[in-house]
């Protein structure tokens, strides 16, 4: 079967700045992707290259098996972006910025649109408050309300919990599980290696411009070096993976 997202080769430098130095990697549909880096790895990058808002110098990259670069419109169709800094617009109400989405994407019955979205967000009872007097989490939750009008298949979520406390943290962890459920592909970046491992299907780290690692969490806990799990009575935590193929690949 076609995969969601297939990248391969691909390759950005701003000026004479590396950031993607060959990166791989393939998404199956309805499957949870997290690309997993730290500040500046080229996570950003590499969602604005998939949602053709950016042109990669060289490799290749499809949606649904669409090159975002010879098909951007085909590509837009299928998704959506909630980008790594809200675009909620603080002026209007949950319910207005919801109907103003469903009018830009041309939707028969915008009101009813985002009545749907309202109930199905829990924001109902503040549809009608300004979004500016939301707290964090509603206004991500909002957000990522907004990227889903118009059913897209495939949702890119760029650090969808950054600056969130724990609890609205958990509310979107929630929102993305029942996403996927019901079908959607979603790609998510994080610096949380807690929250790929809450989440993810599949999980990729980015270091130094490549996919250094990837694979279910299974796999990757494989990829820890064995002597060390048998001292330790509990399962080496993501964290200690990262750090470990971290640290090995910048031995060599
Ligand atoms: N338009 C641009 N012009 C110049 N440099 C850029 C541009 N966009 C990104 N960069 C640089 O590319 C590198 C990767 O940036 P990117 O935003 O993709 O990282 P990131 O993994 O998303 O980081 P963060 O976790 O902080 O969001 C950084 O060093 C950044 O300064
Ligand atoms: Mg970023």
């Amino acid at each position: 079967m076609e995969k969601a997202i297939q990248v391969k080769g691909l390759q950005k430098s701003f000026k004479d700045k590396e950031v993607l130095k060959g990166v791989d990697f393939e998404v199956k549909r309805g499957e949870i992707f997290a690309l997993l880096g730290s500040n500046g790895a080229g996570k950003t990058t590499i969602v604005r290259i998939l949602t053709t808002l950016l042109k990669p110098d060289s490799g290749t990259a499809t949606i649904n098996g669409f090159d975002v670069m010879s098909k951007p419109d085909n590509v837009r169709q299928a998704i959506s972006l909630t980008g790594q800094f809200a675009a909620v617009d603080e002026i209007l109400t949950g319910r207005e910025n919801l109907i103003l989405i469903a009018k830009l994407r041309h939707l028969k019955n915008p009101r009813q649109v985002a009545d749907h979205m309202l109930k199905r967000f829990g924001l109902t009872d503040a549809a009608d408050r300004k979004a500016s007097t939301y707290s964090g989490g509603m206004r991500r939750r909002l957000d990522i309300a907004l990227s889903l009008v118009g059913k897209p298949e495939i949702i890119f979520l760029d650090e969808p919990t950054t600056g969130l406390d724990p609890e609205s943290r958990i509310e979107v962890w929630k929102t993305v599980k029942e996403l996927a459920a019901g079908g959607t592909t979603i790609l998510l970046t994080t610096q949380y290696l807690e929250e790929a491992e809450q989440l993810a299907d599949r999980i990729a780290i980015l270091h130094e411009g490549k996919i250094i690692a990837s694979g279910t969490l299974t796999e990757l806990k494989k990829l820890f070096p064995k002597a060390k799990v048998e001292y330790v009575e509990k399962q080496p935590s993501l964290e200690e993976i990262f750090l470990a193929i971290v640290g090995k690949k910048e031995a060599m």
